[in-house]
């Protein structure tokens, strides 16, 4: 099995093209899956240099419907023709970014930017369901996360409208891939705006199992309060975890302060990044 990040903020190597968003390519033994698109100036591009080939996707994932992570959709479904995508029915909720700068209010469309319609005559097949799910052999989807620390906190800026109304996004549709494996459960996240640990806590309690091999994706550890860096670390430091690659939403003063605590286990997830086992 190996995953490969092929859409981040940042390249690593002299390979590929940085964007802000995400997207993970992943081979295992059963075929090839896609979680996330990014924003779409890069997944095809960034898929060609790393040699992943996009048109063998027997599934697309998506984590939750900002466009960072599914501004890629059309590029990726020209390539794959029909094919299952598999979200959260939010996923298409109008979201908006609201920032508030020297007395002045900004306000910017942050959702899926293709109607449903348009992306299902590209080939896209929804399948939308709010529940945790196997979606094939060792295969799962968080589906909605419970809310339950303390200390992780929604994003303030970050809205979404629900029949007409807008309100602080609750991001329901926010969900995680896992991969049971042999060495350990991989635990794949988008934005993690359920809470990193709500998230880690939740894939604990569906599967029965707490030892993670690695825990991969977008973290939002460094957005919010430097109580909810402080808990999420010291929950983390107690759970076995081999290997910790964050990055896009994590933050740099996040990730370094992973580095730190989690040494040679931590690895930042830049565009090319490989894990294989
Ligand atoms: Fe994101
Ligand atoms: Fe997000």
């Amino acid at each position: 099995m190996r995953i490969t990040i092929i859409c981040e903020n940042t390249v690593g190597r002299r390979i590929g093209l940085g964007e802000h968003g995400f997207s993970a390519f992943i081979e295992t033994d059963q075929g090839n899956y896609l979680f996330d698109t990014g924003s779409g100036r890069s997944v095809v591009k960034n898929s060609l240099e790393l040699s992943k080939d996009l048109r063998t996707i027997k599934k697309i994932f998506l984590s939750h419907g900002h466009y960072d992570h599914t501004g890629g959709l059309p590029e990726v479904l020209k390539l794959t023709g029909k094919v299952d995508v598999h979200a959260h029915p939010h996923v298409f909720l109008d979201r908006f970014h609201v920032i508030k700068e020297n007395g002045k209010e900004t306000k910017r469309f942050v959702g899926l930017p293709f109607k449903k319609s348009y992306l299902e005559s590209l080939g896209a097949n929804f399948i939308l369901n709010k529940d945790f799910i196997e979606i094939e052999k060792g295969i799962f989807l968080t589906g909605e996360v419970p809310r339950k620390t303390s200390f992780e906190k929604p994003d303030p800026g970050l809205f979404s409208d629900i029949d007409g109304k807008t309100d602080q996004d609750t991001f329901l549709d926010d969900q995680s891939l896992i991969l049971d494996t042999g060495k350990g459960l991989i635990l794949i996240l988008g934005c993690a705006h359920s809470g990193m640990i709500n998230i880690i806590n939740h894939v604990i309690d569906k599967i029965g199992k707490e030892n993670f091999y690695a825990i991969l994706g977008g973290t939002h550890l460094d957005f919010l309060t430097a109580e909810q860096l402080d808990e999420s670390i010291k929950v983390l430091k107690r759970i076995k975890i081999e290997k910790i690659g964050v990055c896009h939403c994590t933050g740099m003063r996040a990730a370094f302060r992973l580095h730190q605590e989690f040494g040679d286990r931590f690895f930042y997830g830049h565009v090319g990044s490989t894990l294989e086992i």
